[in-house]
């Protein structure tokens, strides 16, 4: 069948769709039906089914006689260690972890805090929750105590699984005094933490704290625990408006039937090929296509610890995919941008047996035309986009190769997915003509593993996603839908930016940047930038107190942020200004100053209080590089 017709298949039929997909997933009892909205709140998919994430991720590919196939590769230049783990030693391995929580009284529903960097162990502590039906977070290892201590407050963990330590390509991240420090701020207090002791840099054990290794010595395998599909798997915070994050909730059910679906029809993918997303555990990203959807599909999954720069060097993604044969590789554009800054010829890729590799893909942020085309050049490979976010878990928009290859156009992630009928809506929420620039929304009810719901902020997901278009969910995109339904994805409409595909708020940075005591007033602007795609600009006015130690205040914020939020918000830029340009009604003129530090053509707004503060800003912008160009380091 061709897409246009599946698509309108979906769309006509979603209960006979998603019904049929679900077939690819082990029930203990079948769902009745795929939709339940009969309770007048969000939509649930397979809501009254009975499922184990864990199950279908391991123990069935064991029991089908896969037991020794390669479930996960390790590879980590950082430490240089390589290690494989057979779907039997995975699930050996988790079903232990798993027994170790359970003899800790966690139980279906209670939360997980997973603080670890790319080893083996942090895709264990998934599936070991999933298996028992915890409720797992894993927070990223590039945020501070304060970010770390928010989640955990919010998520209010019984145990937290830790490593003590990441490894970044110049230096060791000690996670435990970062989480010692949470725990410090934070008002909840887990039960225990289990400890991953790595030897790059061990971590002192608090009073309760149990080793890893030890704890699980004595561990009793615990078996999977079905669980209602509309249970949630786990919860994945995100960067919203504000510096509150948003913890996105992923059902049980939906999660599973979609990804599965994804891993034939977008990645074109089958059961023993090896799949390797390089990103992170704690994006969605790697929770979808470093965990469960590789697993789930019966296919091998490459975990990474490294970055193509430093260490080892630019080439080592080509290595790894001719190495380990894999079949399909997904990143994001600014990895490929490190990669091409190192090798601008793409010296590193030939020689290397990459017959195996059959598609790249992105995502993650826009993927430039200059980056597509380079490394459609070096790879010789096919380079698919496709748009997606940490709320969908999947894509919303692709090319679906596994149904039929569509032709590339270069700057578009594709044309929707089943179940997602995506529309471009103008100010007054009706739709924009074609080629029109608006905002992108997706009609209620979302296809099956979106979130349902924000963990302990129902009003919050009410505000922040359905009220803009009544029936629709706001995605935060702006975009344009062109005359053969292809999806062009322009620009955020809310307060987040893109910095080398991690995704951050820049309210949250001004959030930080006021609590200093000279600033009187600040904004956070996301500037384009070569590598990274964007990166945080901080533009501060001091308050009359300041004196001589104004000139000390840009270095303070840089810290400042660098403490509170991570050191992943890459905050680097601060200049001190005399105001912010504003409209006579006091609303700070943001996106003026993006296009000025972008060098995008602007003009000065009509509104506009005081147009002269506008050369002052574009000086103070010039002073600190922006705008940049191309080359720029
Ligand atoms: N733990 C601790 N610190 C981390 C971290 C982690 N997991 N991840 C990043 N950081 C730190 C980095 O060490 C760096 O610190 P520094 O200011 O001391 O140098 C800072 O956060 C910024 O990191 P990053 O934005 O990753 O910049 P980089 O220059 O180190 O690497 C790339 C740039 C493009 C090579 C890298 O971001 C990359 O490979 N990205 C791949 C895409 C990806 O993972 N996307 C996620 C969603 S798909
Ligand atoms: P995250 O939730 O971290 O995955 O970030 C989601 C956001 O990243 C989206 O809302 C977009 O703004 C951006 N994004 C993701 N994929 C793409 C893409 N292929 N093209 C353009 N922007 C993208």
């Amino acid at each position: 069948m061709r897409y246009h017709d599946l698509y309108a298949n979906a769309q006509a039929d979603p209960e006979g769709f998603w019904m049929h997909a679900a077939r690819s997933i082990d029930w203990s009892a079948p769902p009745s039906k795929a939709l339940h909205d009969d309770d007048g709140t969000t939509p649930q998919w397979f809501a009254d089914g009975m499922v184990n994430g864990c199950w279908n991720a391991v123990d069935r590919h064991v029991a089908a006689g896969q037991g020794d196939r390669t479930a996960l590769i390790h590879e980590s230049p950082v430490t240089d260690a390589s290690a494989i783990l057979t779907y039997a030693e995975l699930k050996d391995r988790v079903s232990r972890l798993a027994g170790l929580l359970t003899a800790h009284g966690v139980g279906v529903g209670d939360r997980v805090l997973v603080y670890m960097p790319m080893v083996p162990e942090a895709v264990i502590a998934m599936l070991a929750c999933a298996r028992i039906g915890a409720i797992h977070s894993v927070v990223f290892g590039g945020f501070a105590s304060r970010e770390l201590a928010l989640r955990i407050d919010d998520a209010e963990p019984s145990v937290i699984l830790a490593a003590s330590c990441g490894i970044e390509p110049l230096r060791v991240v000690p996670y435990g005094p970062l989480l010692e420090g949470a725990l410090d701020i934070a008002s909840h207090r887990p039960a225990t933490v289990v400890m991953l002791q790595r030897d790059a840099g061990p971590a002192t054990l608090r009073d309760g704290w149990l080793d890893w290794f030890d704890a699980i010595a004595g561990a009793e395998p615990a078996d999977c625990v079905p669980v209602r599909g509309d249970h949630p798997a786990y919860i994945l915070y995100t960067s919203g408006t504000t510096g509150a994050p948003k913890g996105v909730v992923r059902p049980t059910g939906g999660h599973l039937v979609a990804l599965d679906w994804t891993m034939d029809a977008i990645y074109d993918c089958r059961p023993g090929d090896v799949f390797w997303a390089a990103s992170d555990v704690g994006w969605v990203v790697g929770h979808s296509y470093i965990v469960y959807a590789p697993l789930i599909h019966g296919c091998t999954s490459i975990i990474y610890e490294g970055k193509p720069v430093g260490t080892p060097d630019a080439g080592a993604f080509w290595r790894i995919m001719a190495r380990h044969r894999v079949a399909a590789f997904f990143t994001a554009p600014t990895a490929f941008r490190a990669m091409r800054r190192a090798d601008p010829d793409g010296d590193m890729v030939r020689g290397q047996d990459l017959s195996a590799l059959r598609n790249i893909f992105l995502a993650g942020e826009r993927a430039d035309p200059p980056t597509v085309d380079w490394i459609a050049r070096v790879s010789g490979k096919p380079v698919i986009d496709h748009w997606w976010q940490t709320e969908t878990g999947w894509a919303i928009a692709a090319n679906p190769i596994g149904i039929e290859r569509l032709p590339i156009k270069i700057g578009s992630p594709g044309v929707p997915m089943p179940g997602y009928e995506v529309a471009v809506l103008d100010e007054t929420g009706r739709p924009a003509l074609a080629g029109e620039l608006g905002g992108v929304a997706i009609k209620l009810p979302m296809a099956p593993g979106c979130l349902p719901t924000l963990w302990n902020a129902e009003e919050r997901f009410r505000s922040s996603y359905l009220a803009s278009y009544p029936g629709y969910y706001d995605t935060g995109d702006a975009g344009i839908l062109d005359e053969d339904g292809c999806l062009w994805i322009m620009a955020r409409t809310d307060d987040v930016i893109n910095v080398a595909g991690h995704r951050l708020s820049t309210g949250a940075m001004e959030e930080v940047l006021t609590a200093h005591p000279h600033v009187a007033e600040c904004a956070v602007i996301g500037a384009a930038d070569p590598l990274k795609g964007q990166v945080p600009v901080g533009l501060v006015c001091l308050n009359d107190g300041a004196g001589a130690s104004a000139d000390d205040v840009p270095a303070a914020c840089v810290a400042m942020v660098r403490d509170r939020i991570g050191p992943v918000a890459a905050f680097r830029s601060v200049a001190v200004v005399p105001r912010l340009p504003k409209t006579r009604s006091g609303k700070t003129l943001r996106g003026v100053m993006t296009k000025i530090a972008d060098g995008a053509p602007w003009s000065t707004p009509a509104t506009i209080d005081d147009p002269a503060i506008l050369t002052e800003i574009a000086a103070a912008l010039r002073n600190l590089g922006y705008p940049k160009g191309a080359d720029d380091p």
